[in-house]
């Protein structure tokens, strides 16, 4: 094999070199691809001369165009916190209901509050706000302490059971483990619970036995907290066991437990965390999703 070697097929030389018997004609490179080369050199060259390129040491070439990135970020900031800062002025002054009444605050309060929601309450209240056993559902119209904004707010800002100074408090007893009702007595007055409520988990047969023992056993024990009918008071925190919403559960293992063990859940507090305002847009989020889900439920 020797340099010039003409392929006798094509009658063009070869490139000389040799794979396995498989010989390379010595074509010319495509003249597309030179233009592509050439172009790309040139394109190079104009976006040194329009854009910043080359360092020089402590400064560098600005380009004609004198486009700063860092300048561009500051200003696009700079209006991100100018805009904030009109909105938050105008959340931070109206109270609730006026800001319910203006959309584009509605939109903000939807959109910071969903983002808020996500970050510092969905790993508890789960990312729909539904809850979970133990962590209460935030859409239904069940509440333990009320679902008006501004007591929410105000659950925020303290939590429950949170250490904080001014925090609610709220404690079920344990009338088992300290011995205040035996086991036929809670067992009476679970029967009684799920023959009256609303809505029960559908986990276990329901056992009319012992309903008007627990009946009784509820007006002596439970009453001074849950109310006669049971209804719960929301000025205590304390739940209605009537209704189709239960923080822990409906299913006789559940309610044996919660009322043997007792309860004391804690939702931490936000002062100091959250700043007014965000709490504030929280409180509206979540009374917004609370009635757009009876809204939706409707339908269902
Ligand atoms: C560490 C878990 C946890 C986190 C995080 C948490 N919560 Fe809670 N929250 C709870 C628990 C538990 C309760 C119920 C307390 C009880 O049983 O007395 C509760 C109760 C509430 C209540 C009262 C509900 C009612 O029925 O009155 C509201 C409102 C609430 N949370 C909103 C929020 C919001 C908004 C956030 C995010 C800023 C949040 N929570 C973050 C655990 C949490
Ligand atoms: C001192 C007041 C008090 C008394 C008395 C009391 N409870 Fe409660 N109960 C509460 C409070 C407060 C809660 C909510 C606790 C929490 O979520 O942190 C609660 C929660 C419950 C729950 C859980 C509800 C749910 O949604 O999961 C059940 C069930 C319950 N109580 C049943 C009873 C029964 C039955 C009695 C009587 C034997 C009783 N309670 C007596 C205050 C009381």
């Amino acid at each position: 094999m020797q340099l010039g070697e003409r392929d006798p097929v094509t009658g063009k030389y070869t490139t000389g070199h040799d794979w396995n018997g498989i010989k390379e004609l010595d074509n010319r490179v495509p003249r597309v691809v030179t233009f592509f080369l050439l172009g790309t050199i040139l394109w190079s060259i104009v976006y040194w001369v329009l854009m910043p390129a080359w360092p020089l040491g402590v400064s560098y070439t600005k380009g004609l165009l004198g486009i700063d990135q860092r300048q561009t970020l500051e200003t696009a900031v700079a209006r991100g916190v100018s805009q904030r800062a009109a909105w938050s002025e105008d959340i931070e002054r109206l109270d609730f209901d006026a800001i319910r009444q203006d959309p584009a605050l509605m939109q903000i309060v939807r959109e910071s509050g969903s983002t808020l929601f996500g970050d510092n309450c969905a790993v508890c209240h789960g990312t729909d706000a539904k809850g979970s056993p133990g962590f209460p559902s935030l859409v239904g119209n069940a509440w333990l302490w009320g679902g008006d904004a501004e007591i929410i707010a105000e659950t925020l800002r303290i939590g429950i059971n949170s250490g904080h100074p001014e925090s609610r408090y709220a404690q079920m007893p344990a009338f088992g483990r300290d011995g205040i009702l035996d086991r036929p007595a809670i067992s009476s007055i679970v029967s009684f619970i799920r023959n009256n409520a609303e809505g029960i988990d559908d986990l276990g047969p329901l056992d009319t036995k012992g309903v008007e023992e627990g009946s009784r056993l509820f007006a002596d024990n439970c009453a001074a907290c849950h109310g006669a009918n049971g209804r719960g008071d929301p000025a205590m925190g304390v739940p209605d066991l009537m209704d189709d919403s239960w923080v822990t559960g409906s299913d006789r293992e559940t309610l044996i437990r919660t009322i043997s063990q007792g309860r004391q859940g804690h939702m931490p507090h936000w002062e100091g965390r959250l700043s007014e305002i965000d709490r504030k847009i929280l409180a509206l989020y979540v009374t917004e999703i609370a009635r757009e889900q009876a809204e939706g439920g409707n339908e269902r």
